[in-house]
């Protein structure tokens, strides 16, 4: 067992015993008892980076955001499963393991620091490299994610850390996504970054598979930036979703206050789509519409001149406070987003809002290697099976066609994000032929499994018990081979 991490006793049944510390590591795999029937089919891992250690060095981080990254494979083949976790070796993890120091501005929890000190850093904060958002593959190595520009290389095999990803050009980054997307045919990533400044600045930019050099296509300057954590393609065009919780760079300098907490929520501001043009990088406008919050852009495509976008919305962004450790383990609820369909009439620059399906969605995936910035039918995601829910209670499949919802449920347990895995050799048109993966947190036992479902019909094939109760985690991502 590695320091940083430590155990506490929580009570069971309910889902707050997830947002503790995780027991242990396991460096090497270990087999996994499987109930059920694993489609043969199924080879390969799902990768995770997640929040998994919250009082490193005996200090207390705030945020389910804030916890040390833990990286963890579930490695299914010819129906077997096995399991193995390593704690992301960041700068931040060694100073808060070797030395019991908070040494890096983590999402809302600032280093322990003298006030001089605290006056110099104001000046150069060291972001962290506490990559527990998202996971990509990239070649042999893999690289963790969050939202400063440090990211981690890793193995996905062994998990173990190879260092921080340095990138060969000047793009300046202060805020960075953890949500890039994937061009398979154009074999580039797209994401965007944030540059904060007297005008800040929104840039998206390419990167050649492989490459070094990200490319700057399109940039738009802002007063006053908002907090972005994903954004939308379609074939033509990239979206923005330029929401009314923002901040004044200024103010992230000298507050003093940690990262998140100097955003503000402006509830008379519109939130804006801002359309720009993948080819040429041209803005082809901003459209406005009522202010609402997200973390998560479903899909988006083109049809007859406009631009279909659905994005899991809150009301506010009070899902931020909601998140807090000591209100999570409190057991309050937070507030929930809905899928919404929104329709972006690009000539006429109007926005309507087409639909908004029930229930509460978040953390949503779709058959994205095919269906990506196209038409499409299906998505997945973490759900709630009422408004009594306290968390994720469900993985709901919704018919973005029909509103149609079918959910796999089981008392006490709480599902996080279903991973698409489409059954090799099938019909490119159906979208739901494969199985969904997802890691669940079992309250009633204190325990967590990877659950296997039939993605067209959500029906459970078969589960696999984790050697540990794992916190729930936000992205994982599946690599057909590595087993
Ligand atoms: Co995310």
């Amino acid at each position: 067992m590695a320091t940083g991490i430590q155990d506490v006793r929580a009570e069971t049944g309910s889902h707050s015993i997830g947002f503790r510390s995780v027991a242990r590591e396991f460096r090497e795999p270990v087999g996994l008892p499987v109930e059920g029937r694993i489609p043969a089919w199924l080879t390969g891992s799902v990768v995770r980076s997640g929040p998994a250690s919250f009082e490193p060095g005996g200090r207390s981080l705030r945020h389910w955001f804030d916890g040390l990254a833990l990286l963890d494979r579930f490695a299914v083949q010819e129906g077997r499963v096995t399991y193995a976790s390593r704690m992301l070796e960041s700068d931040a993890y060694r100073a808060a393991s070797e030395k019991g120091e908070i040494s890096y501005q983590e999402f809302a929890t600032d280093p322990c620091r003298s006030l001089f000190k605290r006056f110099v850093s104001a000046f150069s904060p060291r972001p962290t490299d506490n990559a527990n958002v998202n996971v990509a593959p990239d070649g042999h190595n893999w690289v963790a994610m969050t939202e400063t520009p440090l990211q981690a290389e890793f193995d996905p095999r062994t998990l173990e850390t190879v260092g921080v990803r340095e990138y060969d050009d000047g793009l300046k980054v202060h805020h960075a996504s953890a949500h890039p997307h994937h061009d398979t045919g154009r074999r580039e990533l797209l994401s965007y970054a944030i540059a904060y400044g007297p005008r800040s600045c929104y840039q998206l930019f390419r990167l050649p598979d492989g490459g070094r050099r990200r490319e700057r296509y399109a940039q738009a300057s802002v007063r006053e930036p908002c907090y972005m954590h994903s954004f939308a393609l379609t074939e033509r065009y990239a979206v923005l979703t330029d929401q009314p919780f923002t901040v004044n760079p200024l103010g992230l300098l000298l507050s003093g206050r940690p990262f998140i907490e100097n955003f503000r929520w402006h509830g008379d501001r519109a939130t804006r789509f801002m359309v720009f043009d993948r080819a040429g990088g041209r803005h082809v406008g901003t459209d406005e519409t009522e202010p609402f919050f997200t973390f998560h852009h479903v899909n988006a495509f083109e049809r007859r001149g406009e631009v279909v976008l659905d994005i899991c919305a809150y009301d506010d962004a009070g899902i931020i406070d909601a998140l807090y450790l000591e209100r999570l383990r409190a057991g309050e609820r937070p507030p929930t987003a809905r899928v919404r369909r929104y329709r972006l009439d690009l000539p006429a620059r109007t926005v309507r809002q087409e639909v908004e399906f029930e229930p509460a969605f978040e953390l949503p995936r779709i058959d994205y290697r095919r269906r990506n910035g196209r038409d499409y039918r299906f998505v997945w995601g973490a759900s709630n099976r009422s408004p009594e829910s306290d968390w994720f209670d469900q993985i709901a499949k919704l018919d973005t066609t029909t509103g149609d919802v079918v959910a796999w449920y089981e008392e006490g347990c709480h599902p996080g994000e279903p991973v698409l895995v489409r059954e090799p050799g099938t019909d490119a048109g159906a979208e739901d032929a494969g199985v969904i993966l997802s890691v669940v947190l079992d309250a009633r036992r204190a325990g967590s499994f990877l659950v296997v479902l039939d993605a067209r019909t959500m029906e459970e094939l078969a589960r696999a018990e984790a050697p540990v109760r794992l916190p729930p985690g936000f992205h994982a991502q599946f690599g057909r081979d590595l087993v």
